[in-house]
């Protein structure tokens, strides 16, 4: 079974581990080294690491002196933990509909979300596929409101000569496990703005520095990785991504993570040594991503799949690999993991945010919602195996049409 996702865990991640508790003296140090490195892999002069990428969202917001009330536009079709997440500081999302080939809001979409309570415009590069981030930065500054990047996705990814996350006001990044860079969670914001730092620096600069959480979470994601890498894991799929439990499933999955997430904790010693790592190999990772997806839309060309449109404002970090699917999603899922093909659908991708808000006016949104699938494309798919999964795949999609 190929499955869905795989967790990145390198040989040096265990001597980290295991070295962490003799290394707690040591934390300030390299948490500085690995922003002064991602800084300078940004080209962005201010670099913050905290405890997620939704809690690099929170104080960016908090920074910007955002009230209870404001409304912030976000993509219509992005990760729906964010619609709550935002509620409970008091704000209000207002979704921008996505193009339906590039998953990402455009600047039409966004002008049509503005109103004159509008405090903040959130652009998402989906699945590391850059928005138009130069128009969108044109439409905010017209308008004199904050542009915020999430890059949760898209960490390498460039338009023209600049990575994303350096265009707004501010950009933020998630080290979640399966992240381009990986960190057993975290995440940073990055700004050119030195005072919104300095804010920043006043809103994180004062919480518990422990190194307990992050190795915690380290063991449980090296647990499921194990089970992931288990014969056994084809089955336990079968069970638990069927049409009936997947929902629950996610759901429980989700809650589960977010007990063992780091909150609102100093970033840890150990994850900025991982993550040094990480980077390091990141622009080689991501060609190589990105190689592995043109070979496996090369390879699915002529059937009824359309990939997610590449390149059209900048070069992709991608690290799935999306595409819709005309006809009922549930059958293909099935068929495809009777293939060995560990595809995920719906809500195990993304969500219909406009749907979340009870706000309608978001058509294309809705309609990736019930088509889109996300096709295994991580460390573990191999160019062979790619070859391998492109046929069993084109025999499903006859099979299931
Ligand atoms: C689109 C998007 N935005 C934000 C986030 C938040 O990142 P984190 O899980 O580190 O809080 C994610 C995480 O999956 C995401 O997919």
């Amino acid at each position: 079974m190929i499955p869905r996702r795989r967790i990145e865990i390198e040989a040096a991640d265990i001597g980290d581990f295991f070295a962490a508790p003799f290394l707690s003296h040591r934390r300030h140090r390299d948490v500085h080294v690995f922003e002064g490195a991602l800084a300078a892999y940004l080209g962005c002069p201010q670099v913050r690491a905290v405890s997620s990428g939704r809690d690099a969202l929170r104080v960016i917001l908090a920074a910007l002196e955002l009230r209870p009330g404001d409304e912030i536009v976000i993509p219509a079709y992005t990760l729906g933990e964010l619609v709550p997440f935002l509620q409970r500081d008091g704000y209000r999302p207002i979704a921008a509909d996505v193009d339906s080939r590039s998953y990402n809001v455009t600047v039409d979409t966004v002008a049509a979300a503005l109103t004159p309570r509008t405090r903040a415009i959130l652009v998402l590069h989906a699945f590391g596929a850059p928005c138009d981030i130069v128009g969108i930065g044109e439409l905010a500054r017209t308008h004199a409101i904050p542009l915020i990047e999430d890059c949760a996705h898209a960490l390498g990814a460039t338009a023209g000569a600049r990575k994303v996350g350096t265009f707004g006001r501010a950009g933020f990044f998630s080290f979640e496990v399966n992240k381009p860079v990986a960190t057993f969670g975290g995440g940073i914001v990055a700004t050119a703005d030195a005072e919104l730092a300095r804010r920043i620096d006043g809103l994180i600069d004062r919480r518990p520095a422990t190194e307990w959480p992050a190795l915690r979470k380290a063991v449980f994601k090296m647990a499921e990785e194990m089970a992931v890498r288990s014969p056994l894991y084809g089955v336990a799929a079968a069970l638990m991504f069927s049409e009936r439990r997947s929902g629950a499933f996610e759901r429980h999955y989700r809650r589960f993570h977010d007990r063992v997430r780091t909150q609102e904790l100093a970033y840890s010693g150990f994850q900025a040594r991982v993550g040094l790592r990480r980077l390091r190999r990141l622009d080689q990772r991501n060609a190589q991503m990105n190689a592995h997806w043109e070979e496996l839309r090369r390879r699915l060309d002529g059937t009824p799949l359309v990939p997610q449109q590449r390149d059209r404002f900048g070069t992709p970090a991608f690290y799935n690999f999306a595409a819709a699917v005309p006809g009922a999603l549930a059958p293909l899922r099935d068929a495809a993991r009777r293939a060995g093909i560990d595809i995920a659908i719906r809500g195990e991708a993304m969500d219909d945010v406009a749907a979340l808000l009870g706000q309608g006016g978001c058509p294309n949104a809705a309609a990736l919602f019930g088509s889109l699938a996300l096709l295994p494309l991580h460390g573990g798919v191999a160019p062979l195996r790619l070859d391998a999964m492109a046929q069993r795949l084109r025999t499903v999609l006859a099979a299931v049409r």
